[in-house]
Parts: C-alpha cells; sequence; structure tokens
C-alpha cells in the first residue's frame, strides 16, 4: 500500500507517478512509501526495498544488508511502534548512488536511545539486536524519537563505498 506523506508531490506530468520528496536530488519518481501494519506488509517492504537495490545498481551482498536493515526496522515499527510507513528513496548520485530508507511511526518512541541501540537489549521478546544491527549495516543513520509521540529513523547506504 502506497501513502501519502508532508513533503512529497507528484510531479506535474505524472499524475500517477510514484511520490516523489520535494527538495531533494532524487531521481524523479524514486520514491514510494509503504504501509508497515501488518506481517504481511513487512514482506511487501523488503521486496520493495530489494527492487530499489537493485535499480540503484548495488551488488548483492549491499542488497541483502540493506534488504536487512530496512527489515529490521520495519519490524520495530510495527512491533513497538503500533504501525507506521517505509519511504525508500533511490538518491541520484551517479556513481555515488545510495538508498535512503526513512521509518516512521507514531508510537510510544524510544526513552533511552542508547539502551535501545545497545546489542541484547530488548523490552520485548526480541534479541534486541535489531536497532544496532541497522545502523551497523548502513552508512548514515540517524533516530528522531520523542517519547508519547513516535520514532522516525533515517538511514543511508552509498553504493561503491
Ligand atoms: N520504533 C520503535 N518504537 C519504540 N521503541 C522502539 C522502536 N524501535 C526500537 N525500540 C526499542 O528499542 C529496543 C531495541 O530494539 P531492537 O534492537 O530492534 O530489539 P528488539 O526489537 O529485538 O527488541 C526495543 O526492544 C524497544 O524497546
Ligand atoms: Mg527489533
Amino acid at each position: 500500500m502506497t501513502l501519502y506523506d508532508e513533503g512529497y508531490a507528484r510531479g506535474a506530468q505524472q499524475a500517477d507517478g510514484p511520490l516523489r520528496p520535494v527538495g531533494l536530488d532524487v531521481a524523479p519518481g524514486a520514491a514510494t512509501t509503504h504501509a508497515v501494519m501488518s506481517e504481511q506488509d513487512l514482506l511487501t517492504v523488503r521486496h520493495a526495498v530489494r527492487s530499489a537495490t537493485v535499480e540503484a545498481g548495488f551488488a548483492l551482498v549491499d542488497q541483502t544488508r540493506i534488504v536487512t536493515a530496512a527489515s529490521e526496522l520495519a519490524r520495530n515499527a510495527y512491533v513497538h511502534g503500533g504501525g507506521g510507513s517505509l519511504t525508500i528513496e533511490v538518491l541520484g548520485h551517479g556513481a555515488r548512488a545510495g538508498v535512503r530508507l526513512i521509518v516512521r511511526d507514531n508510537g510510544p518512541g524510544i526513552p533511552d536511545l542508547e539502551k535501545a541501540l545497545t546489542d541484547g537489549w530488548t523490552t520485548g521478546a526480541g534479541l534486541g539486536h535489531g536497532l544496532g544491527g541497522a545502523r551497523r549495516l548502513m552508512h548514515e543513520f540517524d533516530v528522531d524519537t520523542v517519547v508519547g509521540q513516535g520514532t522516525t529513523v533515517t538511514a543511508i547506504r552509498w553504493n561503491n563505498r
């Protein structure tokens, strides 16, 4: 399922085209936003991220790194955040092509981010390796979380780096 987010618009000649971020250096039509509200959505998201990494020219091992990171972040938004969305952007930087993941939820937020990033630390039934693992798999990683409001994780992996 595709959602609409603030900061996104369709191109003038593309009434039905994919949504793309406004003011960011990306190839036209390169951003898609997917709901993360069910186990089925988690599967759909994995396929969509895989496609984006192929489109961006990543080799198989890097494709899998990015899919794994996206999967962990999406699962967190679903399990801990009560559901959310994942935006996938193929960044248009030529030789420095990359993929940016933005995972949002309006859940409880993360009171102690340092602890949450620590391997083995969990408040749930998981293994506690998701958030820290995702950070290690990506080149840029930012968590914006507000208790009582929600969490947004933005992560980029660049190609040829
Ligand atoms: N989107 C989120 N919203 C609220 N809490 C989160 C979110 N993502 C992670 N957390 C918190 O950080 C902890 C560690 O996350 P993670 O490393 O993925 O381990 P796990 O999901 O196995 O518990 C979680 O147990 C949870 O308390
Ligand atoms: Mg997790």
